[in-house]
């Protein structure tokens, strides 16, 4: 069937059509019906069937013969080391694992905090709870303690889960310092800690408190996998919002099943067995979805990689990886391939490898600039394929789906909305925007099976956030239009959320750390474009009345106090002083007309500005800094 008409059979009967995609899945008591609408415009899919999601990323391969099939390879340039695990290991590491965790009395319903860098057993901690039923919340490695202690604090886990330290290309980071900081800031504290200690840092445990990984499973039971309800949550999974205050997206187990498995033929036409590749961090919805859920799932081989594009050793890492792994799709963030093109413009190191394994590269997580798609397409000779989605959504709302049909690639545009999806862009009013008009991006309720019922612990900030400013639909706040043939470009967010490498980061959350500066009178934060990473943070800040401190001192303390409350991944390393901000007469600050001086474009003077002047004064406090780069 073509996609028009697999879209359209969705469309006349979305209930059949992800009931259909549903057989898929092992159920241990099928659904009866595919949506819940009883509390519209609350969703949920599934809800009365019962399955269990670590069964079916794991066990039923194995009872279907496939036990010695590669459920994983970890390939580490930064250890020197590459790792296979069939099914059948993966399947007695992560009973053991279960079995030890439920020794130490995690059930169902649980949650339990992860916090690793990219080891296999970052997965392992992922699905051992998802045998168990409990429920999962991965922290990314490069988030501080302070963030850790506020996920702690929403998601109030029995249990965290860590590994010793994560390493980043010239520096081991060590994780036991960033947890014990986590547990001192708190006001939760989890029951106990599983450490995972790796060669380049043996951490000192916390007797009574912390168990060693390997030590805590000597002669436990391994645990069977434990019957959850369709609509019961596999994993909450923090994201940038407009307050410091992350999101917790609630991810609900049915849905998540059936999405992601029609998801890997459909979109990446990948076949059970097929080695996918998703070169992103378990941290992100991408690792989520497609480092471990999606690929086990069907069945494929996944690759975790921990190492960089570039650096570990060099731009041909990628191309190694494909080449000793047989890599027929590769996944990843278009800031990667901007790397690799600023270190290899001519793509010379591809020459030195096999890469005729590859069929298609995806690319998602921030806009895919044309110059590295067409970049990409010459190097590499296969579809480059831009797809849009969020950590909301946990799987493409529009792409090119390869495994229906290879739509023509309209460079630019992440293509059309997937089956499920009801994309629309509408006016300030609600009001459906012609084609070829900008205007906010919203998906008809209901979205699709997979994406988030609810914010956990937190139903009014879901509505608020997604639902109640165009009733019926949910909110992507993304800007952008959609073409004649209804395909769809993303052109900026509505929020003040901010991409840098492909890493959704809140400018609020800055602010917030920036306003903590004692010299701090009042800020603002904005993403200026950035070549390499798409954007990177830059700080306004205008000090107290009075102060005698350096402005150079105020300047250097906040780029440290973000790095420290926040963390590296933040990138926050430019701000400069300024004397006053500018605002509207009701004191909105404007920080999109600050991001437009910075970044050189044009732009509409607000009739409500306070003070014009103080735009003069933003852009030579910017050309301090060299901004507008391109000018
Ligand atoms: N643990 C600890 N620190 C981390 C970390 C982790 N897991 N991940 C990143 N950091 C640190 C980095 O070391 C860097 O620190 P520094 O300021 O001391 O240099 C900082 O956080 C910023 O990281 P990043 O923005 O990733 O920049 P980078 O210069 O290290 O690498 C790229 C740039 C483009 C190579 C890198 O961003 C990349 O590979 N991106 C791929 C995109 C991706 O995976 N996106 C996920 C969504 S698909
Ligand atoms: P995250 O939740 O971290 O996956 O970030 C989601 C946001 O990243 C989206 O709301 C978009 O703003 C941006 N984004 C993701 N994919 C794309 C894409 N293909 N094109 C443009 N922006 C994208």
């Amino acid at each position: 069937m073509s996609y028009d008409e697999i879209y359209k059979a969705w469309e006349s009967d979305p209930d059949a059509f992800w009931m259909e995609q549903a057989q898929a899945i092992d159920w241990i008591k099928s659904p009866s019906k595919a949506l819940f609408d009883e509390n519209a415009p609350l969703y949920e899919w599934f809800s009365d069937g019962q399955v269990n999601g670590c069964w079916n990323a794991v066990d039923r391969h194995v009872e279907a013969g496939n036990g010695d099939r590669i459920a994983i390879i970890h390939d580490s340039p930064v250890t020197n080391s590459v790792h296979k695990i069939t099914y059948g290991e993966l399947k007695d590491r992560v009973a053991s694992l279960a079995g030890a965790l439920r020794t130490k009395g995690i059930e169902k319903g649980d949650r339990v905090i992860i916090y690793m860098p990219m080891v296999p057993e970052a997965l392992e901690a992922m699905l051992a709870c998802a045998r168990l039923g409990a429920i999962h919340s991965v922290v990314f490695g490069g988030f501080a303690a302070n963030e850790l202690a506020v996920r702690i604090d929403d998601a109030t886990p029995k249990c965290i889960i860590a590994a010793s330290c994560g390493i980043e290309p010239g520096r081991v980071v060590q994780y036991k310092p960033l947890l014990d900081g986590a547990f001192e800031l708190a006001d939760h504290k989890p029951d106990f800690c599983v450490m995972l200690q790796r060669e380049q840092e043996v951490a000192a445990l916390e007797n009574g408190r912390d168990f060693d990984w390997f030590e805590f499973q000597a002669g436990v039971e391994p645990a069977d996998c434990v019957p959850v309800e369709g609509n019961h949550p596999a994993y909450i999974l923090y994201t940038s919002g407009t307050t410091g205050a992350p999101k917790g997206v609630v991810r609900h187990t049915g849905g998540h099943l059936v999405a992601l498995n029609w998801s890997m033929k459909a979109i990446y036409d990948s076949d059970p067995g097929d080695v996918f590749w998703a070169a992103s961090d378990v941290g992100w919805v991408v690792g989520h979805s497609y480092i471990c859920y999606a690929p086990l799932i069907h069945g494929n081989t996944t690759i975790v990689f921990e190492g960089k594009p570039v650096g570990t050793p060099d731009a041909g890492t990628f191309w190694r990886v494909i080449q000793d792994h047989n890599v027929k799709c590769l996944f990843t963030a278009p800031t990667a391939f901007r790397a690799i093109k600023r270190d290899d413009p001519e793509g010379a190191l591809i020459a030195d490898y096999d890469i005729s394994s590859l069929e298609s590269l995806f690319l998602a997580g921030e806009r895919a600039d044309p110059d590295t798609i067409e970049w990409a397409q010459a190097k590499l000779g296969v579809p480059v394929i831009d797809h849009w989605w969020q950590t909301e959504t946990s799987w493409a709302i529009a792409a090119n789906p390869l495994g229906i049909e290879k739509l023509p690639v309209k460079i630019g545009s992440p293509s059309v909305s997937m089956p499920g999806y009801d994309v629309q862009i509408l006016d300030e009013g609600g009001h459906e925007m012609p084609a070829g008009e900008l205007g906010a991006i919203a998906v008809k309720l209901p979205l699709p099976p997979a994406t988030l019922p609810t914010l956990w612990n937190a139903e009014d900030r879901f509505r608020k956030s997604y639902l109640n400013t165009f009733p019926g639909y949910y909110e992507t706040g993304d800007a952008g239009y959609k073409d004649e043939d209804g395909y769809l470009y993303i052109m900026a967010r509505t929020d003040d959320v901010i991409n840098v490498a492909g890493h959704r980061l809140s400018t609020g959350a800055m602010e917030e750390v920036l306003a903590s500066h004692p010299d701090v009178a009042e800020c603002a934060v904005i993403g200026a474009a950035d070549t390499l990473k798409g954007q990177l943070p830059m700080g306004f800040l205008c000090l107290n009345k009075g102060t005698t401190s350096d402005p150079e001192t105020v300047v250097s303390d906040c780029v440290k106090l973000v790095r420290d409350k926040i963390g590296p991944v933040a990138a926050f390393k430019q701000a400069v002083v300024v004397e006053r901000l500018p605002k509207t007469r009701s004191g909105k600050i404007l920080r999109g007309i600050m991001a437009k001086i910075a970044d050189g474009q044009d732009y509409k003077m607000p009739a409500t500005i306070d003070d014009p002047i103080i735009l003069d004064e933003i852009r030579v406090s910017l050309a301090t800094l060299g901004y507008p780069k391109h000018a």
